[in-house]
């Protein structure tokens, strides 16, 4: 049984839809995900490329070696990002070419956003630029990666070398993306790199991330930053029985270690109190694991910012009891299972509500991101927020014509468009959305098997092809209208 649903009438009646003129229509992408050139003009290994090359860590054994080849063709793919009406493109810069090794700057690495961010302004596109999307050195992860504190100084240390080179051009600085993924998934459930299974180490490495946050953001925001923030990655817990006292456990710790965990510190300058109850046994070389949180953190973690990412893709039903009828995979998925020890149960699933689900397992949810904004606005903060993720894979392919026709995805971005609207009109002051992805890419564990883009890549031959929905997207970013 599912509670507190936004009313499926209210979601339902979607007439024509205006938003705002000013609204932001974006589209997304991530260095390691589209960028390949994987050892040009001084970029050495990040974490992605030695968990690529581990067997057995990515389907199909792929690599970012290539992926879109977007190093080599990015003035081809800024140009069609203008031509499907990209307002604003939302991409990452890539630590190991600026800061090789995490040492001392490389001219030749800045060089590339230096020019990605020339050819999108000459055509129109404003740049959003996210920091940290997921690509550490190799060099910082041996001598421990996020799990050492120093990690969140050598973050400042280059997020102040970007900024030397792209502050006057950028308006829009991103810190972290989704630091559950690049903590939990990576440091405990290892199913991310660098694929470390070590407990607590996830945690730890979610303090430091956060650390490292609170820093940058000080430091951009004295050199005169405007416009800063962090992109989280949400989901909508329900019980599956709110009268179970197992499943409402089950469902706040889910809450607690995917929501709450990142907010708190953030919004409040607190981790949340059931949280540290719920861990408070858990180890960190050999002392409790919160002792890595040291006087001040939560003050520097807690900076102002000016605007909120968020990241939206399902939520789920939560159980407390075993059951076999569960949904999907996925890197922020009911993989979660893996971080047990965290949520405090083994028995924690992911009951399927029998809606329908993407390539990746995903129920699509719309009311769920209506909720989850509400919640944000009722809860948090009345900062600017911006959709910098939401979107679908589906398992899209060139028909005889040559064109990939994908309804399932304009039908997926209509629905969740709607529940933003509706969250608009009751006051949620959301000022854009970047559908995931620009293209096809390089899905992390899943490799090329996923397909999120608006734009189809054939990985044989890189050619582009927009799919029906990015002329679709591209009416609605001219229009602002949302047809029923
Ligand atoms: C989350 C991540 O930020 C992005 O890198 C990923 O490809 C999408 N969501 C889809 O899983």
């Amino acid at each position: 049984m599912t509670v507190h649903s936004t009313p499926a009438a209210t979601l339902g009646s979607t007439g024509p839809l205006q938003f705002p003129t000013d609204f932001v229509w974006g589209m997304a992408t991530a260095s390691y995900q589209i960028e390949g050139a994987v050892a040009e003009d001084g970029r050495t290994p990040s974490i992605w490329d030695t968990f690529s090359a581990t067997p057995g860590a990515i389907l199909n054994g792929d690599t970012g070696e290539v992926a879109c080849d977007h190093y080599h063709r990015m003035p081809e793919d800024v140009a069609l990002l203008a031509e499907l009406q990209a307002r604003s493109y939302r991409f990452s810069v890539a630590w190991p070419r600026v800061r090789p090794d995490g040492g001392p700057v490389n001219r030749a690495g800045l060089a590339f956003y230096d020019r990605l961010v020339d050819e999108l302004l000459a055509h129109d596109v404003v740049p959003w630029l996210t920091l940290y999307h997921w690509d550490l050195p190799q060099a910082l992860e041996d001598a421990g990666g996020w799990t050492n504190r120093d990690t969140a100084h050598r973050f400042v240390d280059y997020a102040l070398s970007v900024h030397d080179v792209l502050g006057d051009r950028v308006p829009t600085w991103t810190t972290l993306n989704e630091p559950f993924c690049s903590s939990l998934l990576g440091y405990t459930a290892g199913h991310h790199a660098p694929g470390r299974q070590e407990g607590a180490a996830g945690l730890v490495a979610a303090h430091h991330l956060l650390l490292g946050h609170g820093m940058v953001t000080a430091e951009l925001r004295e050199r005169g930053a405007e416009r800063l923030g962090l992109s989280l990655n949400f989901t909508v817990a329900d019980p599956s029985d709110p009268d179970d006292e197992a499943d409402v456990d089950a469902a706040r710790r889910v809450d607690a270690l995917h929501n709450r965990l990142f907010l708190d510190p953030v919004f409040r300058g607190s981790y949340p109190a059931d949280l540290l109850a719920d861990t408070a046994a858990l180890t960190w070389q050999g002392r409790p694991w919160y002792d890595v949180v040291l006087d001040g953190d939560l003050a520097t973690i807690s900076a102002p910012i000016d605007v909120l990412g968020v990241n939206f893709y399902h939520g789920n039903e939560v159980s407390g009891h075993p059951r076999t009828d569960v949904v999907g995979v996925g890197s922020d998925g009911p993989d979660r299972v893996a971080l047990s020890p965290f949520v405090g149960s083994e028995h924690v699933t992911f009951p399927s509500r029998g809606l329908p689900v993407t390539d990746m397992g995903w129920e699509i949810q719309p009311e769920g991101l209506h909720r989850l904004l509400r919640r944000l606005h009722d809860e948090y903060t009345h900062l600017p927020i911006y959709l910098t993720e939401t979107g679908a894979a589906f398992d899209d392919r060139p028909g005889p014509d040559g064109q990939v026709h994908d309804p399932d995805r304009i039908e997926f971005l209509r629905s969740y468009l709607a529940a933003v609207h509706l969250a608009l009109e009751e006051g949620v002051d959301v000022r854009g959305f970047f559908q995931w992805s620009f293209m096809d890419n390089f899905e992390w564990a899943f490799g090329y098997a996923k397909r999120f883009g608006l734009v189809h890549v054939d990985y044989d031959t890189q050619q582009r092809t927009p799919k029906s929905s990015a002329r679709w997207y591209a009416e609605l970013s001219r229009s602002g209208t949302l047809s029923a």
